[in-house]
């Protein structure tokens, strides 16, 4: 279906219109890490089933040592690692100093079994060691909202044959994701057993850490960025793991936090607009919802295309929207867009309800609405002498590479509303639902 995805935008594309830099006007763009927006508390975080297994384990280590009327020895790893590489004479017996510290702690820890004395270890050290098989991760372990997500520790992924495991540096999300059925199972029509605890998060940038058998591109240490399927955990972690064919290599000039705010909403927009729409230059396009994390994609990609474009957005937004390229924009909260636009080729539509109700009045005979929220109404289609199509993105290798070449060439802009850090990933799928945003809510992995 877009194989020729390439081809069409190659034939088609014209450049961008300016957008002004540096005036502050985007917020949060140029956010770094560190200035996080938001609640900064910590009240996304409780406790996990595995710290709690970790200070349970402790606790046993220091009664047996207690009832033993031996002094306890392991209970934490800090003074163990010191001591393990403590000078001749500072409490090891001097077999123990030319054992590696991992075996060492595993030794010292109170008479444990193997594998739980290795579970201490690497979860009190960060997780350094070759055995470590835990990460930090977002999870949900029973279906619903942003209420539902901790941060814990969580196994690691490791990649099957044609997958490849990255290190994730930075995380997407979408309004709605908590409520698709594909995010609580494993088919995409949401039939068959939950496949909870869950990852959310299904856009990403990162390195690539560890291939599986059959993968030769790409290669390990590339920088990578995409969609994950929706029927698989997402990248809310520290790793995920997923099929090498659906990656593509990052956009060189930005970094993980821009790059991971386009697999799935640029992806999106291209999709509606050269698979679904097959819009053509000089076509008239006008896209619900301008200066949200789609709309600010489809706003640029149609007017790259060579489409004249309208949109509709918040008072605040309107020259923020112009300043992506479009025509008009028009404050929906004020105006009525059927004011405004007539005998539009393409509607893309990001708000659904009313808005895409009323949205059929608007199209020429022969037109197309397209629609990520939800299916439309065939009947008021047919009615129209319009097409209604209702899509959901799917990971393209290829149209990632040539987004990716778009934005290295400046002609695609990602927008960033804010950063935060993987502890506060709650409190951002809490602001999708709440706040006033412009553009996508990013998650800031590791540097
Ligand atoms: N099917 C798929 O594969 C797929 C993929 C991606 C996204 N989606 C869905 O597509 C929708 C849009 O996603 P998104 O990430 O762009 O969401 P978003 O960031 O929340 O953007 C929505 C935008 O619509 C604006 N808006 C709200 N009410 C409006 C109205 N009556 N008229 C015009 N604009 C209005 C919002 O402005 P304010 O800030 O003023 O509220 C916001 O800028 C969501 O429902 C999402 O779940 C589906």
């Amino acid at each position: 279906m877009r194989s020729g995805a390439d081809l069409v935008w190659s034939r088609r594309v014209q450049p961008l219109p300016a957008v002004a830099h540096g005036s502050g006007a985007y917020r949060g763009e140029d956010r770094e890490p560190g200035s996080w927006v938001g609640k900064t508390d910590n009240s996304s975080i409780r406790p996990s089933a595995s710290s709690l297994h970790v200070d349970r384990v402790i606790r046993t280590c220091l009664a047996s040592a207690v009832a033993a009327r031996r002094p306890p020895r392991a209970a934490a790893p800090e003074p163990l690692i010191q001591r393990a590489s403590a000078p001749k004479g500072q409490g090891l017996r001097k077999s123990d100093r030319r054992l590696p510290n991992r075996q060492i702690m595993r030794e010292l820890a109170c008479g444990l079994s193997p594998g739980a004395a290795g579970r201490l270890i690497d979860m009190r050290s960060g997780g350094s060691s070759s055995r470590m098989s835990t990460m930090h991760a977002v999870r949900a372990h029973t279906r619903g909202g942003p209420e539902q997500l901790v941060y814990e520790e969580a196994p690691r992924p490791e990649p099957g044959p044609g997958e490849v495991l990255v290190a994730v540096k930075s995380a997407s999300m979408t309004p709605t994701e908590l409520t698709w059925p594909q995010t609580w199972t494993y088919s995409s029509d949401g039939s068959g057993p939950e496949r909870t605890p869950v990852i959310p998060s299904h856009e990403f940038s990162g390195v690539v850490a560890a291939s599986g058998t059959g993968v030769e591109s790409p290669a390990e240490g590339e920088a990578v960025y995409g969609l994950i399927p929706f029927t698989r955990d997402g990248a809310a972690a520290e790793y995920v793991a997923l099929p090498a064919a659906v990656l593509a290599a990052k956009p060189a000039t930005v970094d993980h936090d821009h790059a991971a705010a386009l697999p799935l909403a640029a992806l999106s927009a291209w999709q509606a607009l050269v698979d679904h729409a097959d819009l053509q230059a000089g076509q008239h396009v006008l896209v619900q919802g301008g200066a949200g994390g789609v709309g600010i994609f489809v706003v640029q990609l149609a007017a790259g295309l060579g489409a004249r474009v309208s949109a509709t957005a918040a008072a605040a937004d309107l020259e923020f929207v112009k300043g992506l390229g479009a025509e008009q924009v028009i404050d929906y909260a004020h105006d009525r867009f059927e004011d405004h636009v007539r005998d539009v080729d393409v509607v893309v539509d990001l708000v659904g309800g009313a808005t895409q109700a009323r949205s059929w009045s608007v199209l020429k005979p022969g037109g197309v609405l397209v629609t990520l929220v939800t299916p439309p109404d065939q009947q008021e289609a047919a009615r129209h002498g319009v097409r209604g199509v209702y899509f959901i993105v799917e990971p393209d290798q290829n149209a990632l590479r040539s987004i990716a070449e778009l934005v290295d060439n400046g002609r695609l802009r990602p927008v960033l509303d804010r950063v935060l850090p993987l502890t506060e990933t709650r409190s951002g799928y809490e602001a999708l639902e709440t706040a006033k945003r412009r553009g996508k809510v990013v998650i800031h992995v590791a540097d």
